[in-house]
Order: C-alpha cells, then sequence, then structure tokens
C-alpha cells in the first residue's frame, strides 16, 4: 500500500488531535483512499516539550528541514497567526506540496491569493477546519449549494464566546473564570482577544462570504463587536426577559451587495440558535431554491476540528492517487478561488 507522508506544523490542541486522528484510523483512512498517511516530520518552537511523541515522528524547531523534505507530499499548518504561517505555506506550495490548514486569520487575509498560489504550482489548499471546527461548512456550501442562489448565512461561528455565554447564562459564572475555562479546554486562540473581541468571527464570515457569495469582502469592511464589554447584569436582563445573548455572524444579500456583520444579538429563547449552547456552533445557510438550512456541531476544540483537517487530507490523498494513477489532476479545489483576471 501507498505511504503518503506528511509534515506537521504545530502540534498543540488541533496539531496533536490530527495525530491521534491518524494513528487510531489507518485502517478507516487505507479503505477510503487505498493509502496510508504518516506523520514524518512535526514543526514545533520548543521541541523539548515534545518528548512524548519523540519516537513517533521526527520534531524540528527548523522549518527548513521539514520543507526541504522531498518525502513529504502534505504540508499541514496548525501553528495559527498570520506570519510566520503564510511564508511557510507560500514556500510549501511553491514546492509541490498540498497544504491543509486550519487557520483563518491567514485564509481571511490572503485565502484567495493562497488559492491562485496553489493553482499555479497544481497543489491543493484545503481549509475545511478553518470554519466552525467540526462542522463540514464549507465542502457543504461549495458542493450542496453548487446550484443553488445563497440569500444569507448567518449564525454562531465562534465556540469560546459561545462557551463563555453558556456559562455566564447558566452557571453564573463571571467572564473572566468562563473565558479562562475556554481557554484551559483549548477552545480559545493562544491570544484569546480575537475571540473576544468578534475577529476570530469575522475572519469566518469573510471565508463563509467568499464561498456563499463569491465576494471578496476583509474585515475593515464591516462592523464587528464582541462580547469583551458584555456584563452579567446584560446577560441575566437578557434572561429576565426571554432571551439569550449570542454572538451572532451575519453575511446576507442586500441592496445588490453583502451586508456583513458580526455582534452579539438577543436571540429570543424559543429560536434554535438559542438552544447552541457550550463551544457548539450553528451555521444557518438560507438559499433561494431549499430555504432555511441548519448545520451544527463542535466549532472548537482538538478532536471535533482534526476531524475536519482529516476529511482534507483524505481529500488531498485521494487527488495524488488519481495523479499517480496517470489521470490528469482533476483541480478539485472545493474552495474559493478568484476568477483569473481578465484584461
Ligand atoms: P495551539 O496554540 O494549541 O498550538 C500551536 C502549535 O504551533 C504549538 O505546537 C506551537 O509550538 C506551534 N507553533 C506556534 N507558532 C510556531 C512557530 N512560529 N514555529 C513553529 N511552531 C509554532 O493552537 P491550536 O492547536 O489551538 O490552533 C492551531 C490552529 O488551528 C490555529 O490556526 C487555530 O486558529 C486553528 N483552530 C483551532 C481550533 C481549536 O479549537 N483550538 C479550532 C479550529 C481552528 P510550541 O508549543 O513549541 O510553541
Ligand atoms: N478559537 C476558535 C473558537 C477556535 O473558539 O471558535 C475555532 O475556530
Amino acid at each position: 500500500m501507498k505511504t503518503i507522508q506528511i509534515g506537521l506544523l504545530g502540534l498543540g490542541t488541533v496539531g496533536s488531535g490530527v495525530l491521534q486522528m491518524i494513528q487510531e484510523n489507518q485502517a478507516k483512512v487505507a479503505k477510503v483512499t487505498g493509502c496510508e498517511l504518516k506523520v514524518k516530520r512535526v514543526l514545533v518552537r520548543h521541541p523539548e516539550n515534545y518528548q512524548a511523541v519523540a519516537d513517533q515522528v521526527a520534531l524540528t524547531s527548523d522549518v527548513d528541514e521539514l520543507l526541504n523534505d522531498d518525502d513529504l507530499q502534505i504540508i499541514v499548518e496548525l501553528m495559527g497567526g498570520i506570519h510566520p504561517a503564510q511564508e511557510y505555506i507560500e514556500a510549501a506550495l511553491k514546492q509541490h506540496k498540498n497544504v491543509v490548514t486550519a487557520n483563518k486569520d491567514l485564509i481571511a487575509v490572503a485565502g484567495p491569493q493562497l488559492s491562485q498560489l496553489a493553482q499555479a504550482n497544481h497543489c491543493d489548499l484545503m481549509y475545511e477546519a478553518s470554519v466552525a471546527g467540526g462542522i463540514p461548512i464549507l465542502r457543504t456550501i461549495a458542493n450542496s449549494f453548487a446550484a443553488d442562489e445563497i440569500t444569507a448565512v448567518k449564525g454562531i461561528v465562534n465556540g469560546t464566546t459561545n462557551y463563555i455565554l453558556t456559562q455566564m447564562t447558566q452557571q453564573h459564572w463571571s467572564y473572566a473564570q468562563a473565558l479562562s475555562k475556554a481557554q484551559e479546554l483549548g477552545f480559545a486562540e493562544s491570544d484569546p482577544t480575537n475571540d473576544v473581541t468578534g475577529k476570530d468571527a469575522a475572519y469566518k464570515m469573510v471565508i463563509l462570504s467568499q464561498f456563499a457569495f463569491g465576494t471578496d469582502v476583509q474585515t475593515s469592511d464591516f462592523k464587528v463587536t464582541g462580547i469583551d464589554q458584555l456584563q452579567a447584569f446584560d446577560v441575566a436582563k437578557a434572561q429576565d426577559f426571554g432571551y439569550v445573548i449570542k454572538l451572532i455572524g451575519l453575511a446576507q444579500v442586500a441592496n445588490g451587495g453583502v451586508f456583513v456583520e458580526v455582534a452579539p444579538v438577543l436571540v429570543a429563547q424559543s429560536h434554535p440558535l438559542a438552544a447552541v449552547q457550550n463551544e457548539n456552533n450553528a451555521v444557518m445557510v438560507t438559499g433561494k431554491a431549499v430555504g432555511d438550512t441548519l448545520f451544527y456541531g463542535p466549532g472548537a476544540g482538538g478532536l471535533p476540528t482534526a476531524n475536519s483537517v482529516l476529511s482534507d487530507i483524505t481529500t488531498v490523498t485521494k487527488n495524488l492517487v488519481l495523479q499517480t494513477n496517470g489521470n490528469q489532476f482533476n483541480n478539485y479545489h472545493q474552495h474559493y478561488v478568484p476568477a483569473a483576471p481578465t484584461d
């Protein structure tokens, strides 16, 4: 059986989930792809903190050692942040290595350019895990709404803030206590500022807008309000009046364009989004033909997010098999690639 060798950039909450899933699910992956997956090299800043896996993978803090390894056909970026992740991904694509990432910050800022670079180098660039963690929302929009006209995408797309709001509402925890627990559970970004200020949700709405509407909106184009100014009093008052507060991302067709916003919203307790608790997310996609559809699941966490990363890795692996079997590259890019400029 052919072995597909993988280089991992980052071995934190999601990276360790990916390593675990690959080790535990080889038989299923082999059935689906006809290949065995092997994580050969792993990049971290502090290899000394990862000695528990030193007998399974080659740990390094030298990115060139990893990127120059010709055996590696897939690079999985799970470090987070825009730099140096962008430079590493660009270098990998230029060396004709396929890339899978969960990095919404980077994809929201540079996704279209990176997708073009991937196409130019006949590589896959996939990032299902960048939006709504374990919910397969990007491939659903790309595939299952291919012919329908989407009029709105809205929902809860940040697990940390939903966890905080849930604990403040149900357990009467303080904001600080709930945030600290979300960090401990691995839901929050390494710096949680983007979570609580709404920026993380805004990045995800940028990516969702690209998929749903083909528009290249930026976070600076729309209003973003987080939950960092909310008080326990606000949460309690909302409850008194039959509502819960949820951080909602909205992108909808309006006035010939697309209106996007992220903000804390009063949601009636009877509304389906009010029932979305803890780190779970839910994305409602409205199509002209299909009407309202709702996709629900874990929006953060190691294994749920790793499952989305693995779905991309298996797609890339299937493409590699197609190519080695002499088939033309099938150009299966599930994700948003801007139209080539016409001159
Ligand atoms: P963690 O902070 O848990 O892990 C980050 C890992 O990357 C660590 O192993 C760290 O190594 C390594 N790393 C960071 N910067 C560098 C660098 N410059 N060079 C080499 N290694 C580096 O992050 P997560 O696993 O939580 O998140 C990873 C990505 O997945 C992010 O883009 C995040 O937004 C995304 N994501 C996370 C989800 C979650 O639930 N946590 C859900 C969906 C997406 P060291 O310890 O040595 O510094
Ligand atoms: N920090 C992010 C969240 C991780 O809480 O939603 C998933 O993207």
